[in-house]
């Protein structure tokens, strides 16, 4: 990972000082890094140990905060990774703009890869969640959205990126299209889980932790697993009151939507749902040859569910 934020570093290098102050600001301030370690962790199961892995780690994470430069717009999100988000300290239009950058940046480092197939899965992954955020937009203030619904944006705006990651390491390391089938599956469902839980925190997590704001997906009013299943659940009255707040988009009442959420089973169900996709990527892990590597992939799948941050 040392070495992945060394090509992070060198690659964010731009003459537009503007650009480098954004892209540094956002970078700079950390974040799980999870997309590189998929990729790592894949290419290690896989013995693929060629140092072209660190650049592809690199540009999966710059596609990853492309999209959130883009997703706290989009949002109207306020804090990230424990910092006034760029938008809110540079303003919306450098927010977008410096996301397009690291996209095109993160495309000219995929080139030297000189893969067809890198290029055509992380060119998939980035149009897919693409189509993820707009489908989103979609759905926003519609209380009628099932959990299909909720499943199809989640696979795509997240999911996608995660599946990209871990498929990447098999084709790096030239696997068998079993082999890569396995570390697909494993970060679809992992990426799946990981929504699954960050949505859960949106209600039952702490700002301070996260490093981003709880009830941001109230105020936008996306109907999220938590309250598809407290309306599925609830009583008539609070199932009213579910969905007017999706539908006002009000968290004037947020700490009532907690406690609904809570009361109903909600969040646990929402848990035990994000608990068997971590399942589904446990098994897909199983497939991959043991050893020190998939073992830290079934361990990641794992403690994913305690997860806070
Ligand atoms: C945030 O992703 C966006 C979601 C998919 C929920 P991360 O939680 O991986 O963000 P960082 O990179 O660690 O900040
Ligand atoms: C993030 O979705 C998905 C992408 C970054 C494409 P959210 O909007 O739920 O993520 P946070 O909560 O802002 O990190
Ligand atoms: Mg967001
Ligand atoms: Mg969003």
């Amino acid at each position: 990972m040392a070495q992945v934020d060394l090509v992070i570093a060198e690659r964010l290098a731009s003459g537009v000082p503007l650009v480098g102050q954004v892209a540094q600001y956002i970078i700079s301030a950390g974040g799980k890094r999870l997309r590189p370690v998929l990729l790592l962790l894949t290419c290690g199961a896989l013995g693929y140990n060629v140092a072209q892995r660190f650049t592809l780690a690199a540009v999966v994470e710059f596609i990853h905060t492309a999209t959130l430069l883009h997703d706290d717009v989009v949002d109207e999100s306020t804090l990230r990774r424990g910092r006034p988000t760029a938008n809110e300290n540079f303003g919306n239009p450098a927010s977008v703009l410096v996301g397009d950058f690291l996209y095109s940046r993160a495309f000219q480092m995929m080139v030297d890869a000189n893969s067809m197939r890198v290029m055509q899965t992380l060119a998939d992954a980035t149009n897919v969640i693409a189509e993820g955020e707009v489908l989103q937009l979609m759905n926003m203030h519609d209380a009628s959205l099932d959990e299909e619904g909720y499943l199809r944006v989640i696979r795509s705006k997240t999911a996608k990126l995660f599946e990209a990651s871990a498929r990447l390491g098999a084709i790096l390391a030239g696997s068998t299209e079993v082999v890569e089938q396995a570390c697909a599956e494993f970060g679809q469902a992992l990426g799946t889980a990981f929504q699954v839980i960050d949505d859960v925190l949106d209600y039952d997590g702490n700002a301070n932790e996260m490093g981003k704001n709880l009830g941001d997906d109230l105020r936008e009013g996306k109907a999220t697993l938590p309250l598809i299943l407290a309306m599925q659940r609830g009583s008539a009255a609070q199932r009213q009151t579910v969905r007017e707040a999706i539908e006002t988009g009000s968290v004037e009442r947020l700490q009532e939507i907690v406690t609904i959420v809570r009361d109903t089973g909600a969040l646990t169900a929402t848990r035990q749902a994000a608990s068997a996709e971590a399942q589904r990527a446990i098994h897909a892990a199983q497939r991959l040859p043991n050893n020190v590597y998939s073992q830290a992939m079934v361990t990641l799948a794992a403690q994913l569910l305690e997860r806070r941050t």
